[in-house]
């Protein structure tokens, strides 16, 4: 794609905005009010916005390779302590995707010089869940569990914050694991949340 056809595009969906909203952008400018943080992956084909289907101002976005909440990512923390105790978001999600690259990069031994440690919070999750995906013998399956427990790990790394346990405290704040399907470009919803997977490990990780 040429550079000068973005601002082409620009200027065309300006003008759809105006057509049927003179004030969207005056009122876009007042400031944000988003109810969700989405956490997903930096893959072009997995775009937040268009496959939840909403408009600016109504999520805050944090991407990275292979929707990662590493404990001391600077990053990830930040966009948690914003969203959730400054924006008070009522809604985090963890997305991840079938046909990750960074989730398959962290299955093979090559070495990848500076996206090593990255993939290394990858290979802990196999680590933890070993038995389990040892047991897979379908490498495509097990690369799509692996997806999934993903997803779950970094919901855990979510709820280790005490940003997020105050706010489930205060108002019952959800956290939600999701995976983004490429091929059928459907949400699934792994049911990953407090009354189940979550409320157990919240035991260890609590912080008054
Ligand atoms: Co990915």
């Amino acid at each position: 794609m040429e550079i000068s056809k973005i601002f082409e595009n620009n200027r065309a969906w300006v003008d759809e905005k105006l057509k049927t909203n003179k004030k969207y952008f005056e009122d876009l400018s007042k400031g944000q009010n988003p109810e969700i943080l989405y956490i997903g992956c930096a893959d072009s084909r997995v775009t937040a916005e268009d496959l939840m289907g909403v408009s600016p101002g109504e999520a805050f976005i944090h991407r990275n390779i292979a929707n990662m909440v590493p404990n001391t990512d600077l990053s990830a923390m930040s966009v948690i302590n914003y969203a959730v105790t400054h924006l008070k978001v009522n809604h985090v999600v963890v997305c991840g995707h079938y046909y990750c690259g960074g989730v398959k990069a962290a299955m093979q031994s090559a070495d990848l010089g500076i996206l090593n440690p990255w993939l290394r919070n990858i290979r802990d999750v196999y680590r933890i869940h070993r038995h389990e995906l040892d047991a897979i013998t379908d490498e495509g399956k097990k690369y799509n569990r692996l997806v999934e427990l993903n997803v779950q790990e970094q919901c855990v790394n979510v709820i280790k914050t005490s940003d997020v346990q105050r706010a489930y405290r205060e108002r019952k704040l959800q956290v939600h694991g999701w995976v983004f399907d490429v091929h059928s470009g459907l949400l699934i919803d792994l049911e990953i949340n407090f009354n189940n997977i979550l409320q157990n490990i919240m035991e260890i990780y609590r912080l008054d």
